[in-house]
């Protein structure tokens, strides 16, 4: 098995920025309490004519271009979305094409806020064993098309971006231990009802307000907190490292405080945790992707760093990933 690791990466932030003070003329919000229960201060928002494959390409452009690899060198595209431009065809497609990476098998991945990680971990397959060399997975998400801007329980959660990365084969270091796992019981605590084949989109499903996201926060945030510990522990002790050899923690920026609680029954200290939230809000399948390419830029991830990448989300699906920078 070849040893695989991250050689590039890139991110994309739509321009538009809605506030909390932009929240509080839509509906019965305030700034106090977004920020005080989840951390967020702000959020980005796509512009009417960007779509998920739009911010895809963009943050592609920078994570190939930071790798050193051209298009054509790609062997494999898989985009992690629960947004993608259509049902059909796969998101990756579209990037696939304007990017002119014509020797790419592309898919696309559905595993909500864990996305990102489920699509490094099946990258990490395909070049471990040697079927391919070099893969792209981008984490796009366009949450407001999907967002119920009259439910101030949701609308103040999420944001539009997309985060990349280029994967390889490494001399040393890379990915050191990997975890996945699922549990479909608790998939009505967050879901997308209508638009699909169990509820085709009608003026009824419409009325209904179907095509926007429904969830139940508060029995989330008690599953996530359990989660992101459970699935950091196990990533660790596959690797046969401690929490205090970790550098760096990339948790899915969905509420401050989940994550908190999540250092705090780790052990790990505030300056180990990386937190974006505040601009960005949740943004799914791209949180991780954008957070990890921004600490690359600022720094706050170097040469021989142990990073931890953890994930949770809708299905409930979650993941982890120990990387050796
Ligand atoms: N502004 C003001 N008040 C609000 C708002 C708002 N935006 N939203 C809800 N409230 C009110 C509620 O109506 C409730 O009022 P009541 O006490 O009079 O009934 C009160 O605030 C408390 O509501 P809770 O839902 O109990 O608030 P909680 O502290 O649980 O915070 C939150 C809600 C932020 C959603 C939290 O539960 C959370 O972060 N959950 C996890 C979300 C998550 O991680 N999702 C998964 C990832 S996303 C993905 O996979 C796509």
């Amino acid at each position: 098995m070849k040893r695989v690791g991250i050689i590039g990466v890139g991110e994309y932030l739509p321009k538009k920025i809605l506030t909390n003070a932009d929240l509080e003329k839509m509906v019965a919000t305030s700034d106090e309490w977004i920020t005080t229960r989840t951390g967020i201060k702000q959020r980005r928002l796509v512009s009417s004519h960007e779509a998920a494959s739009d911010l895809a390409i963009n943050a592609a452009k920078e994570a190939l271009k930071d790798a050193g690899i051209k298009p054509q060198g790609l062997d494999l595209i898989i985009v992690a979305t629960i947004t993608p431009d259509m049902q059909f065809p796969s998101t990756a497609c579209f990037v696939q094409a304007a990017l002119g990476a014509k020797n790419a098998v592309c898919f696309d991945i559905s595993a909500a806020c864990a996305g990102f990680v489920y699509a490094i971990v099946v990258a990490q397959q395909f070049i471990a064993r040697g079927t391919y060399k070099n893969a792209l997975v981008v984490g796009t998400e366009v949450l407001s098309s999907i967002t119920d801007w009259e439910d101030r329980s949701t609308c103040v959660l999420f944001g539009d971006g997309a985060g990349a990365a280029v994967l390889s084969e490494v001399k040393s270091g890379g990915i050191l231990s990997t975890y996945l796992g699922g549990d479909g019981s608790l998939a009505d605590l967050l879901m997308l009802p209508g638009g699909g084949s169990r509820n085709p989109a009608t003026h009824k499903t419409i009325d209904k307000r179907l095509h926007y996201l429904k969830m139940e926060g508060n029995e989330i945030f008690k599953s996530a907190v359990k989660i992101m510990t459970h699935t950091a522990q196990i990533a660790l002790k596959q690797a046969g490292l401690k929490c205090s050899d970790i550098d760096l923690v990339i948790p899915h920026q969905a509420n401050v405080r989940i994550i908190m609680a999540m250092a705090k029954r780790l052990g790990l200290p505030e300056e180990k945790i990386y937190l974006n939230i505040e601009k960005y809000g949740n943004m799914s399948s791209a949180s991780i992707a954008i957070a990890l390419c921004e600490a690359v830029r600022i720094g706050r991830i170097k040469k021989g760093d142990i990073i931890l990448l953890d994930a949770f989300g809708a299905g409930l699906v979650w993941g982890a990933c120990l990387i050796k920078w």
